[in-house]
């Protein structure tokens, strides 16, 4: 009987580098992460915790759909039924956070998105842990998890970071859409630049770049 990886030890999870322990720290991060939203006062340091909420759920759930997902639907029988639940979690998640980065903080109506949005990634987690994971544990070695822990952390780590309507749940179409889109949300995030403000402010410094990159190269071709 497939059990919980909330209790399992590391080394039975296959290894720091396997796929399960990943997932495991990764959650452990986002429940620290939304305590610390929920003990803090408005103001900064909430809003701080908040925006490392988001970026957090949403690059680790990217790299779920796009590698995870997929090979639990080819390895464990009832893989389309448990991955389409996580799915749906996932998209509710998405569209809280869109109406979150639209709302003004402090707002009672986004206080209610992020107290929702909060309790349903509480509730994948558990859904992950007690129910997929295992399933996925029983299906594939040791070796395998590990080789699916690189493929999560190498999408992971360059996927989007905000909320997309335009983002489909499922690959190919997830992959095609979403790496532009991490561009442009990575960009945001390294410049500070709010989620609510309009799409040109992004754009306008990887845009200005480019226009100095060809000025550059028609000025050296006119010498
Ligand atoms: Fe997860
Ligand atoms: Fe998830």
């Amino acid at each position: 009987m497939a059990r919980t990886i909330a209790q399992q030890t590391e080394e039975q999870l296959g290894g720091a580098d396997s796929v399960l322990a990943r997932q495991r720290r990764d959650h452990r991060e986002m429940t620290r992460l939304m305590d610390l939203y929920r003990r803090t006062a408005p103001g900064e340091d909430a809003e701080r915790a908040l925006k490392d909420v988001v970026q957090l759920v949403f690059s680790h759930a990217f790299a779920e759909e796009s590698v995870l997902w997929p090979a639990v639907r080819r390895s464990v029988p009832d893989g389309e039924e448990l991955t389409s639940r996580v799915e749906e979690e996932h998209q509710q998640i998405n569209d809280l956070v869109a109406d979150i980065e639209r709302l003004a903080p402090g707002s009672p109506e986004r206080e209610d998105r992020i107290a929702r949005a909060f309790a349903l990634i509480e509730e994948d987690i558990r859904d992950e842990e007690d129910l997929l994971l295992p399933r996925l544990q029983e299906a594939v070695d040791t070796a395998a998890q590990r080789r699916l822990g690189a493929a999560w952390e190498a999408v992971r780590r360059t996927a989007p970071t905000h909320p997309h309507p335009v983002i489909p749940r499922r690959p190919p179409g997830n992959a095609v859409a979403g790496v532009p889109l991490s561009v442009y949300d990575r960009t945001r995030d390294a410049l500070g630049i709010s989620p609510s403000a309009p799409p040109w402010k992004a754009l306008a410094v990887p845009g200005a770049l480019l226009a100095a990159v060809v000025l550059a190269a028609a000025w050296r071709r006119r010498r």
